[in-house]
């Protein structure tokens, strides 16, 4: 078995699963192709037409994607397609685009080019990774995120990018995309990732030289915190850069994360808040990060030995069945699966809300436990 999980987890999956797949399916037949982020009073907006290069704007797409290869029904297959095609257009926004191309194309043209093979699609896949290789910084090392003129960051977040550059590797031989996202996993070993297994999210550099220049809060409580997300992407990401490479210290560094994220979790009996170094009140949650750590708490149980795994599945687990009793909306008629996810600590409008991104990790996990998934990474 690819989870070493007893027989009533694997029922409890294929519960959860039916109940999302009842909501999915009236969710596609409602917006289709639209591009969904947070839903205002039940319902979804088109996040496409307001700002086409907004980073979440593929998530919808990856659930389509895992929703087609779950089920094999044609309408998620053709509005992942329709999704897609839409953002070609964003493409040709160089000046728009920033770091996020791993999650805007791995979620649509990628996923399209690995299940069906559509040439077409493998050509935007590779076309986004020559971008996101071209915001490489030989000074200092890393990708850079944002476009702020003047200044230069990298952030936590980008190791969810870097699978982008080794599927590009791969596909088109070009080896120095892979070197490129290795140089960007090394940094953020050295100078992300903190050594007691907690991470910064955001590290300024000097532009000309590479000389570190700040560390930041950025979306957690402050300098010097714990932004629970972040540590979610640091687990995931170091995991995936591990099964492209093999290089250990990513591997090292997965679980050093994991470690630090589950006992903190834990100690809040597996509800996860936006910050793990913030005032105990008021409590602000964020089950983007419960979920997405979830996933890389899976992916990371699928490279370590026989008996280290359950160190994984077990709060992995934990952490989806707190999501699913407390914090998730079973409503058909409304657009929005988990609840309380948190874009950010410091904006009211940014917290315990719906977000499409705790939404697609939530079904990921379960389709992991299921067997069922697709790996989107
Ligand atoms: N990648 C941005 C975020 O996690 O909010």
């Amino acid at each position: 078995m690819r989870y070493d999980i007893e027989e009533k987890e694997v029922k409890w999956a294929e519960n959860i699963f039916n109940l999302i797949e009842k909501k999915l399916s009236a969710e596609c037949d409602r917006i289709g192709s639209q591009m969904p982020y947070i839903p205002v009073e039940g319902h979804y907006h088109d996040m496409g037409k307001e700002h086409l290069t907004w980073w979440t704007n593929s998530f919808w797409a990856g659930m389509l994607w895992q929703m087609y290869y779950a089920t094999k029904e044609g309408k998620y297959a053709d509005s992942a397609i329709g999704l897609e095609n839409r953002l070609d257009r964003a493409l040709e926004e160089y000046d728009h685009l920033d770091h996020d191309l791993g999650f805007m194309w791995l979620h649509t043209a990628v996923a399209h080019f690995r299940l069906l093979k559509d040439e077409e699609a493998k050509r935007k896949g590779l076309h986004a990774a020559a971008i996101l290789a071209s915001r490489f910084q030989p000074a200092g090392n890393y990708f850079r995120a944002w476009n702020t003129p003047g200044e230069s960051v990298a952030i936590v977040d980008c190791l969810m990018n870097l699978p982008l550059l080794y599927w590009g590797s791969e596909e088109s031989g070009n080896p120095a995309w892979k070197q490129l996202a290795m140089a960007h996993a090394d940094m953020a070993l050295e100078v992300i990732l903190r050594p007691d297994g907690s991470s910064n999210h955001i590290v300024k550099f000097h532009q000309e030289t590479g000389e570190i220049l700040e560390k930041p809060g950025g979306q957690g409580y402050g300098e010097g915190s714990s932004w629970t997300r972040g540590l979610s992407w640091a687990i995931y990401g170091m995991a995936l850069s591990y099964k492209y490479t093999g290089k250990q210290e990513y591997l090292d560094a997965a679980k050093r994360t994991a470690h630090y994220f589950i006992a903190n979790a834990a100690a809040d009996d597996y509800d996860v808040v936006i910050d793990f170094r913030a005032p105990m009140e008021p409590v602000y949650y964020d089950n983007t990060a419960a979920v997405c750590a979830a996933c890389g708490l899976l992916e990371l149980s699928e490279h370590v030995g026989e008996y280290e795994k359950r160190l994984y599945t077990v709060p992995a687990l934990r952490l989806l069945h707190k999501v699913t009793e407390r914090f998730c909306n079973w409503n058909v008629e409304e657009d929005g699966i988990t609840t309380a996810g948190s874009a950010r600590y410091h904006r009211e409008e940014d917290r315990e809300v719906p977000i499409i991104y705790g939404d697609y990790f939530l079904l990921e996990a379960v389709l992991r436990l299921l067997n069922r998934d697709f790996l989107i990474w």
